[in-house]
């Protein structure tokens, strides 16, 4: 693999005409075969990429897990509803903001709200929420995570305030999705929901966990090609951790390699995507997130929710920063990010092509 005839901006072309076999193939390449001189060509051209039009900065996002419960039994989640050893709990609208005023006392200007697909969480409750924080923060982008709802619901929940909605797509490919999840849910109807979350005037991030079970070159070429098709403004990858409770307990422990590696060619083929160094990463990895940001994700979620809660929103086993306060994980993540030489930022961190809510981003 010749990656020395090609500069950042060709590599960028030839990913977004890559054929499936062609991105299985580079994908596969770089797992296995790649030269350490290679990957610092990849990284480097990632990291061009991605300055050309962000910079050196790294947005904070501040992430309020706020509930535990979840209606569905993904397999590999440590919220499914079979798992009975699951703590669950639910924030109040008032802890909620109070998350809120902490974070934005540090600076924070965006809010994730994240929570398992919880059917307590009505329009009207979170209408109640969204539009709680946006009269209280207004200069505040609204994150919402809640997984799958009716298209009705999610423009209830752009016009209650709500500026984006991650939806990680989880894989792409048919039969891999069956294997990762109970027969109700659907990779279609999850598309589905992609696409309308784009329609309404959201700025959505899909994704996937790198090293699920059951997960090849090619329905990662799968994957590639359903980002291209979608171009969601934000991109959420990290590796699969085995929880305890679940049917892939004691699945192979991933290394993060490989979600670098993701990270460097997601970053190449779509080079505006904002792009997160997670939490994933960072528990499997102890620079992980250090790592993430230099193969060329650019943004962070250091988490606001209650500390008394944390340990509960258990997706898998030995999620780091649970017992830190916001405060500490801002100031550890903030060392870490200047210490690769990157900018931590606090703006509201929009995609950069976003005009507003009341326009189409591109
Ligand atoms: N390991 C890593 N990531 C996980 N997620 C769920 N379970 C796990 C796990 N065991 C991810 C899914 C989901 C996001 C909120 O967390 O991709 O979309
Ligand atoms: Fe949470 Fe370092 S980021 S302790």
């Amino acid at each position: 693999m010749d990656l020395s005839l090609k500069d950042p901006e060709g590599f960028s072309k030839w990913m977004n005409s890559a054929v499936k076999k062609e991105l299985s193939d580079i994908i596969r390449y770089f797992f296995e075969e790649a030269t350490a001189e290679e990957w610092s060509v990849m990284s480097s051209y990632a990291n061009e990429l991605r300055e050309k039009y962000y910079g050196k900065k790294v947005y904070f996002r501040g992430l309020i897990e706020f509930s535990s419960f979840c209606r569905n039994d993904c397999f590999y989640c440590g919220l499914c509803r079979s798992n009975r050893s699951a703590k669950r709990y639910r924030l109040t609208p008032e802890e909620i903001f109070d998350c809120c005023r902490t974070g934005y006392d540090l600076g924070f200007r965006t809010f994730v709200l994240q929570s398992g697909e919880d059917k307590y969480f009505t329009d009207a409750r979170l209408c109640h929420t969204i539009s709680g924080i946006k009269e209280f923060f207004p200069d505040c982008a609204v994150t919402l995570s809640m997984g799958e709802r009716s298209f009705a619901s999610y423009k209830y929940l752009f016009d209650a305030g709500a500026d984006r909605y991650l939806l990680r797509h989880e894989t792409a490919d048919e039969a891999h999705y069956v294997k990762l999840h109970p027969s109700e849910l659907s990779l279609k109807n999850r598309k589905q929901c992609l696409y309308h979350l784009k329609e309404i005037g959201y700025q959505v991030g899909a994704g996937f966990m790198v090293d699920s079970p059951f997960q090849t070159f090619d329905t990662l070429a799968e994957d590639f090609l359903f980002l291209r098709e979608l171009k969601p403004q934000m991109i959420g990858i990290g590796p699969f951790i085995p929880q305890k409770d679940t049917r892939f307990r004691g699945y192979c422990t991933p290394s993060s390699s490989r979600t670098l590696a993701l990270l460097s060619l997601i970053r190449i083929m779509l080079p505006k995507t904002l792009l997160p160094a997670t939490t994933a990463l960072g528990t499997i990895d102890p620079l992980g997130r250090e790592k993430g940001l230099k193969a060329g994700a650019n943004v962070v979620m250091p988490n606001l929710s209650p500390v008394k809660y944390r340990r509960d929103y258990a997706l898998y086993d030995n999620k780091i920063c649970t017992d830190e306060e916001a405060a500490e994980c801002l100031s550890c993540l903030a060392r870490r990010i200047t210490s690769v030489g990157y900018i931590p930022d606090f703006s509201r961190g929009d995609y950069i092509d976003f005009l507003g809510k009341d326009s189409s981003c591109g």
